[in-house]
């Protein structure tokens, strides 16, 4: 089994201090870069776009695990691809056409992901699993940093698990992640934690991530 992977999520870094911000985090040992972009209508929030993505594509070699809370999508992907992502995931409730948008990012060579809400029915996800690299498990309503983690997400890891078990699927959960729920997740399933302010929120990124993953 792959070791465990934490994507310390941006959105909660000092963005006034970006580049010195993604240099302390890959030090502090982070898998990935988890890049929340937000558009205002599907998320009542609005983040970054590929030129963020791009600015900082030279700042770190992590890979960069793109989360497009943006509906339409499909038409922002190929410039997401280009500015430097990675993984590039989707939500299942976005109206667009999800396979296409899946097939598209494969097309360009990047690894597909589909994330799920917290009230999505986990069924709809079966359609897609010929396809995907990742699926994001949502432990919060998609919008905002530093919200609490939805208890019911372990039962939800473990049902959606049990559904890509001897698929080469990545399971990642993504909001209110910290010490006291990460190995609940990590017991559950799942392949990868995306963490923000239980990271960027405190003095030691080190020693916040090593507290999060138990070591
Ligand atoms: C929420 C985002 C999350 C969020 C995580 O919509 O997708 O990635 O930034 O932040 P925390 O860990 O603070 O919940
Ligand atoms: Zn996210």
């Amino acid at each position: 089994m792959q070791k465990v992977q934490i994507a310390p999520s941006i959105l909660s870094a000092d963005f006034s201090n970006l580049e010195s911000e993604i240099r302390t985090i890959d030090k502090a040992g982070a898998d990935m870069l988890h890049i929340d972009v937000m558009d205002g209508h599907f998320v009542n929030n609005i983040t970054f776009g590929p030129a963020l993505v791009k600015s900082i594509r030279n700042k770190t070699n992590l890979p960069f695990d793109v989360h497009l809370m943006i509906d339409p999508v499909i038409k922002y992907i190929t410039e997401f691809a280009d500015a430097g992502a990675d993984i590039i995931t989707v939500h299942l409730e976005a109206k667009d056409d999800t396979r296409g948008a899946i097939e598209l990012v494969r097309s360009l060579g990047k690894k597909a992901g589909i994330a799920i809400n917290p009230e999505t029915k986990i069924d709809t996800i079966i359609p897609f699993l010929d396809v995907i690299d990742q699926v994001i498990v949502m432990s919060v309503h998609p919008g905002f940093a530093g919200q609490s983690f939805i208890g019911d997400s372990i039962d939800r890891i473990q049902k959606i698990k049990a559904l890509i078990a001897n698929r080469d699927i990545l399971l990642e959960v993504d909001g209110g992640i910290n010490s006291l729920c990460s190995q609940d997740c990590i017991n559950a399933g799942c392949d990868i934690l995306v963490a923000g302010s239980s990271i960027f929120n405190t003095n030691n990124y080190e020693l916040s991530i090593s507290e999060i993953m138990g070591s």
